[in-house]
């Protein structure tokens, strides 16, 4: 084998106001299989992760769970490290951005950029909640949409229209986080120059440290012209005070791409074999991988390099960005159960299922990944329980009958030799990440042994006289192909090839040691290594998964009332009142609305009359649950065109929003088309 390589690798760092989901581990699996790998060919490997701490929405999320944000990101860093732990996720270093580490190194690149002149202020005006004293993002601003006025949009793009604008523009705008209306107020801002990097990212994006697919599209924004890049963010914000000057805090994402750097350093203190110079000094020999997912690619590609350039530090040898995770052919949804977290799977299912499925079906582009739980199943059970395992049950034992020891010979060298060979090609799909070829190939191998097998049928040949050797001398074959597997598949499944090992009386699993045939040596007695996937238990997590949110919502409403949450609005005249046509009305069809995230599409019974209504109940009905179902609406609302086609009326609910929506229901044997009031 060539030299052992240094390389450190890190995936991106979970925000600490959230649970692990399977999108999150669609990437923290991708890494840890590579990295597995990397270990396994001899090469000095160092896998780092950390949670992402900082940041407005962790400091609302503590506050209204009602503890310090140091609680919560305590709180959630263990919740972190055991998911992860069920999924086998093997970091050397799982750290904080919220650490001291990080805090010196923030501090230190700052202050570099700052001195090379990198480092520019001035003035913004932005929008202000001026109850909670605090700037809102986009995000945290909430108001009726100035094009299409639907309710309750958020303050840079309406999820009803797809209209665009800015805060501002929104029609009576309020903050998400207190119900004030915001005002507009300026503060000083600290920017960092990008665009004093233009050339060495011309450059750096187009060497090889991207996809294809992603350099492109990153060249257009380089022809575009880069700009400042906002880093500072104004008290209160949990984070790193900026240096020198008070009461300005560093935006989270200028601190959090530095807690690699932190999470390695903290693990060089406890690591006599490595150097944090050697692997992060402009002159390291060392290779340098960032593992993210597609959304996150301007900070890692284009903002990160610049940084570390501009400080004087070595830049990544690539970026390996993978796409989103699918199931079912749909976006994650929490109504349909299929947002399911990490915990949840793993109460479930076992997990290395999921790290296998991804295995089969990850490439090295940055494209969406569906997990299909048909073929989840299909492929679990046809590929691990029907020719992997199969292979060492069926020989097994032959093997123990015969005394527990393989034959002293080889009766298929050429077999063997080939199933050797076959590693060199893996290897190199393991490397580029082509981790569904690798798999591909390593079942290829599976059905190979198995016709072996199934062709030498050892079973009748045992019930024959005097044949014990030659059906020693077959199960020896198929126990030496299994081990050759078993080495291929040890970084997507490290249990498992971990029992696998002491079955085979094997120390490590390591690359090169597959050279070494076994022969004459000594196995242990078989026991299984895996079961079958088994659908009721896909079917129950996904139960339970509707309940796990819905149970967190009503958690997170506990300490408001409604009318806390929401104050009654202006008074009105009763003239005003009267213009309103409320109509008991049968929901005779719903369905999804194709594109929307919100929206169900209702045919509307008003006792003889029929209408089309677009709601915004999907979070909290399934379509085929309204059907039959009575409501209340408002029957002389002007039609209103939207994205979707016309919506001609409105239907009455009440509720936060999210699972709880509740429709509003007239008692029963309400005739269709008669008048609320
Ligand atoms: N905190 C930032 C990353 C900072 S890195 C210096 C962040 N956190 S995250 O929790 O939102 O996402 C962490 C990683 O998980 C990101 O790489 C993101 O792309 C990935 N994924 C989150 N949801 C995902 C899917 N549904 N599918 C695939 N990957 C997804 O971004
Ligand atoms: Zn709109």
């Amino acid at each position: 084998m060539s030299s052992a390589r240094k390389i450190l690798v890190t995936s991106a760092l979970p925000y600490a106001n959230g649970s692990i989901h399977l999108g999150h581990l669609l990437e923290y699996i991708q890494t840890d299989i590579w990295v597995r790998f990397q270990k396994q060919r001899g090469h000095q490997c160092s896998y780092v992760c950390a949670d992402d701490a900082h940041g407005t929405a962790i400091m609302l999320r503590a506050e209204q769970e009602g503890i310090t944000s140091q609680q919560l990101i305590d709180k959630v860093n263990a919740e972190h490290r055991a998911d992860f732990d069920r999924f086998l996720v093997n970091f050397d270093n799982y750290y904080s951005t919220h650490s001291e580490e990080n805090r010196e190194f923030s501090e230190l690149i700052y202050k570099r950029l700052r001195d090379a002149g990198h480092i520019a202020t001035r003035n913004i005006t932005q929008m202000f909640d001026p109850e909670k004293g605090l700037f809102l993002a986009d995000r945290f601003i909430k108001g009726t949409c100035p094009k299409c006025k639907a309710d309750d949009q958020y303050g840079d793009n309406c999820e009803a229209c797809g209209a665009t604008y800015t805060p501002a523009e929104l029609i009576n705008p309020k903050s998400a986080i207190s119900g004030a209306t915001p005002v507009e107020k300026e503060s000083e801002h600290y920017f960092f120059k990008l665009q004093d990097f233009q050339s060495m990212l011309t450059q750096w994006t187009q060497s090889g440290t991207l996809h294809e697919q992603i350099a492109n599209k990153l060249k257009e924004w380089l022809d575009a012209g880069l700009h400042e890049w906002d880093i500072s963010r104004d008290a209160p914000y949990f984070g790193f005070e900026i240096p020198d000057a008070p009461g300005k805090y560093f935006y989270v994402w200028l601190d959090a791409p530095i807690g690699y750097m932190a999470s390695f350093k903290n693990l060089c203190a406890r690591r006599d074999d490595l150097e944090f110079d050697d692997y992060w000094n402009k002159d390291s020999d060392a290779e340098l991988y960032h593992f993210i997912g597609k959304d996150i690619i301007n900070f890692h590609a284009l903002f990160w390099p610049a940084m570390l350039e501009g400080a004087d530090f070595r830049k990544p040898t690539a970026v390996n960005a993978h796409g989103f995770l699918t199931v079912n052919g749909q976006k994650m949804s929490k109504s349909r159960g299929t947002f399911i977290k990490a915990q949840t799977f793993a109460e479930f299912l076992n997990p290395e299922y999921l790290r296998y499925y991804f295995a089969a079906k990850l490439t090295s582009r940055p494209e969406d990944l569906d997990l299909s739980f048909d073929d989840f199943t299909a492929r679990v059970n046809s590929d691990l329980i029907g020719k992997v395992v199969n292979i060492a049950s069926r020989c097994a034992g032959f093997v123990k009958k015969a005394g527990g020891q393989l034959s002293e010979n080889c009766a298929e060298p050429a077999m063997l030799q080939n199933a050797v060979a076959m590693g060199e090609q893996i290897a190199d799909f393991y490397e580029k990440r082509e981790f569904g070829r690798a798999i591909r190939l390593t079942m290829e191998l599976a059905d190979i042994a198995n016709a072996y097998i199934a062709d030498k049928a050892p079973w009748s040949l045992a019930k024959e006289e005097g044949k014990e050797q030659e059906v020693l001398e077959i199960c020896s074959v198929g126990i030496n192909l299994f081990r050759q597997l078993i080495t291929y598949l040890a970084p997507v499944l490290p249990v498992m090839s971990q029992q696998a090992a002491e079955f085979l009386k094997l120390d490590n699993l390591d690359w090169d040691s597959r050279e070494q045939l076994l022969l004459g040596h000594e196995i242990n007695k078989f026991k299984p290594l895996m079961t079958r996937v088994e659908s009721d238990k896909i079917d129950a997590m996904i139960e339970a998964s509707k309940e796990v949110l819905a149970e967190e919502q009503k958690l997170k409403e506990q300490p408001t009332g409604p009318l806390a949450e929401d104050p009654i609005s202006d008074e009105i005249e009763f003239d005003d009142f009267a213009k309103l046509d409320l109509r008991v009305v049968t929901i005779v069809a719903a369905e999804h609305v194709k594109g929307a995230d919100k929206l169900i599409q209702l045919t509307l019974d008003l006792g003889g009359e029929s209408r089309n209504v677009f709601a915004g109940i999907k979070s909290a009905y399934k379509p085929e649950d309204l059907v039959g179902r009575q409501t209340v609406m408002v029957a002389n609302l002007k039609p209103r065109k939207m994205r979707f086609g016309l919506s001609e009326g409105m239907v009455m609910a009440a509720g936060p929003g999210g699972e709880d929506i509740f429709l509003l229901t007239p008692d029963q044997g309400a005739q269709n088309g008669m008048r609320v009031k």
